[in-house]
């Protein structure tokens, strides 16, 4: 479908149990062509389907994707591949196979009675895209790189499309189901009645084939440049820290002009300290020079209440250390934001995720021990000995902290919860000197009586006062994952998931990237749709392993969350940045797509079965576009500047490589690579 998310499904105890009753009686069964002698008819459900990419579930062999029988507008099928756009599958044909033939369409489970109830509390508990119940796919079929079949566009309750292609001679063929919905209405689909004609041995389902990595980023120039948000927010009386982030050849020197009252700059670390004495806006000249000259640039100061005037940036720790934070570990991380050079290009967060409590069932004695003291305060396990020195060490970097807990009893992984302990919990963060608190949905039934909207409310509600009443600036950040945000910004938090949790593969990172249209609606300075953290560079979930996302995937990653304006969080290990991953990290002519002062979040301007463009406009009137494939061949992708609102001639510049491609009179175009983004900004071209 997909179906809502695993919280959901843990409240009223539905995963897989409703989908799995009914056995296939009466089936059909539709045969393919009768294999001529020395040919077998090979199932396509016996590969090994554990190679397909798909972005909902998994597949399943001779069943829809939710595990009953496959069944297309009221006829059902034996065998087949139940799956869930998008979807894809490479497989090896080594040039023997002759057809393939298949019946293709909507799978109905997604219009019966009992699925339909449920959708309709999922929207009801507000999540608002499961009141449509309608699957739009379109199948495609690929030879050696060529389109050989397309369906039509098939929607819930068409008939089946039935499929016969000539595979002679083709080596490789790639089966595709593309979404032509938002990405998450129902489009179950079915390869039904699915086999490949096989000469000699079966054919085989194998991984894509890998891609060489490749470095776009220039190297920062020698040469002064000031990098990052060119706005600030902080509330007048809380402790001001802003780190003027720049590049350029060592040793730099800051200074600014028309600083508020009350605030300091250092003119050897570009940090900026103080308090705020009163409401206001200033609009500071800072400038920045080396040996080989001097970069100048406006920074406005928001004294007000309103904090991550851009989205936040930073690392966080659960994507690579999940449940084993510990002291040394995030002040290591705190060290290499500074030594890579990411501090200097607007990186500043260095958040502390869950597991950082007691863990009250724990044996483990470094988590065991009472979750608070006689007062009441939270205690951290004994691998964070003391809060308050960790968060000097990263202040004293120039950089910030944040921490994690949940409205629960305990957290998501049963840690100890702020439950009954908001506004203590709070004041704690402030004293230990916390600016960010990531707040989860788990564990929450005493927190709340029930999922309804008021009663989720009054629990985010209850922690923002607190936060506010601290004295600290404290972004604040939900992390439910349940719809919050239509209505997020209202009870008062900084940024908001918007998807479940993100795992470093295609599928869970192409989903939650194509997936967030519409809500831009709700973003701008201040408040987020946050899209879960980066998976590059080095990751945990187990073994340390390289993120399994391709160069292209990357760049679509990165690419895609700064259109989104989604705030940036690293979930990488930083003791062990390589190049490549520096790259994607520190360029700031993509980074400042995500830091634009407008703060408006992209919105989709077109979409094929393969490819989409999605455009955002900056503050200066250019507009930032993204032109991607998420198909497996290259694909020509173009945008036409009506698309875009804008006529007449207009200068492009391709942002990754940061070089200027020259004006444009109506369009552009450009062949982008499978699963890639050509990342362009156009504005009116000056007239000569
Ligand atoms: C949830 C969140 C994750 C992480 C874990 C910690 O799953 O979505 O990002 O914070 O909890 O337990």
């Amino acid at each position: 479908m997909p179906f809502p998310g695993r919280k959901f499904l843990a409240i009223f105890g539905l995963a897989g149990r409703i989908f799995l009753s009914a056995p296939a009686v009466g089936a059909q069964t539709a045969t393919p062509l009768a294999a001529a002698p020395g040919e077998t008819n090979v199932p396509l459900s016996t590969l090994d389907l554990g190679q397909m990419l798909q972005e909902d579930s998994s597949p399943q062999a001779n069943r829809s994707v939710m595990g009953r029988f496959l069944q297309i507008s009221g006829k059902r099928y034996t065998n087949g591949v139940g799956t869930h756009a998008r979807s894809v599958l490479w497989v090896n044909l080594r040039g023997e196979a002759r057809r393939f033939t298949a019946n293709v369409g909507i799978d109905d489970e997604v219009v019966s009675p009992i699925v339909q109830r449920e959708l309709r509390s999922a929207y009801e508990l507000g999540m608002p895209e499961y009141r449509l119940v309608n699957g739009r796919v379109i199948f495609q079929i690929y030879g050696d790189g060529r389109l050989l079949w397309k369906s039509r566009l098939l929607q819930t309750g068409m008939p089946a499309e039935p499929v016969a292609v000539d595979l002679d001679g083709v080596q490789t063929m790639v089966l595709v189901v593309s979404s032509l919905g938002d990405a998450i209405n129902y489009d179950d689909a079915d390869w039904a009645d699915a086999y490949i004609t096989m000469r000699g041995a079966p054919p085989k389902a194998v991984p894509p084939p890998l891609e060489d990595s490749y470095v776009l980023t220039p190297k920062p120039a020698a040469q002064p440049r000031i990098n990052g948000a060119a706005v600030y927010g902080a509330r007048p009386g809380s402790p001001f820290l802003f780190t003027i982030p720049a590049t350029g050849q060592a040793p730099l020197q800051f200074a600014a002009r028309h600083l508020p009252r009350g605030l300091h700059l250092d003119p050897d670390s570009g940090r900026i300290t103080g308090v705020l004495t009163r409401r206001g806006e200033w609009h500071v000249t800072v400038t920045v020079h080396n040996a080989l000259g001097k970069a100048e640039r406006d920074l406005k100061i928001v004294g007000g209440d309103t904090l991550a005037l851009t989205p936040p940036m930073g690392w966080n720790t659960w994507n690579v250390f999940g449940r084993d934070p510990d002291d040394a570990k995030i002040r290591a991380a705190a060290d290499a934001m500074v030594a890579s050079g990411l501090i200097n290009h607007g990186w500043s967060y260095i958040n502390i995720d869950d597991c950082w409590q007691n863990q009250h069932s724990s044996k483990d004695p470094r988590l065991s021990g009472p979750g608070r003291d006689e007062r009441g305060r939270v205690l951290p396990n004994r691998k964070f000995p003391d809060m308050k020195t960790l968060c000097d060490y990263v202040h004293q970097r120039g950089l910030k902290a944040g921490i994690y807990s949940s409205p629960g009893m305990y957290t998501c992984a049963g840690y100890t919860g702020s439950f009954e302990h908001e506004a203590q919990d709070a004041q704690t963060y402030a004293a230990w000197g916390f600016d960010y608190l990531k707040y989860d949905w788990c564990y929450t039934t005493h927190s709340a009586r029930d999922v309804s909207l008021f009663e989720q409310r009054r629990a985010w509600e209850t922690m923002a006062h607190a936060l506010a009443a601290t004295g600290r600036d404290i972004v604040f950040s939900l992390s439910e994952t349940l719809d919050v945000w239509p209505w997020a910004r209202e009870v008062g938090a900084n940024c908001w998931r918007t998807t479940g949790d993100i795992t470093d593969t295609w599928p869970s990172m192409d989903f939650i990237a194509f997936s967030q249209n519409g809500r831009e609606s709700v973003a701008g300075p201040g408040h987020w749709n946050d899209c879960d953290m980066f998976v590059v560079g080095k990751l945990g979930g187990g073994r340390l392993h390289p993120t399994r996302l391709s160069p292209n995937e990357l760049y679509t990653h990165i690419s895609q969350w700064c259109l989104l304006a989604s705030p940036l969080l690293i979930g990488c290990d930083m003791t062990q940045l390589d190049d490549f991953t520096r790259n994607l990290l520190t360029n700031d002519e993509v980074l400042e797509v995500n830091q634009d002062p407008l703060g408006r979040q992209a919105h989709r301007i077109s979409k094929t079965e393969n490819v989409e463009v999605w455009a955002k406009a900056m503050a200066d009137g250019s507009q930032a576009v993204g032109l991607f494939n998420r198909g497996e061949f290259p694909e020509r992708v173009q945008v036409a500047w009506t698309e875009l609102g804008l006529k007449g001639r207009l200068a492009v510049r391709d942002l990754w490589p940061q070089t200027d491609l020259g004006q444009f009179a109506e369009s552009f175009s450009a062949t982008v690579p499978r699963h890639g983004v050509k990342l362009i900004r156009v504005r009116p071209a000056a007239r000569p």
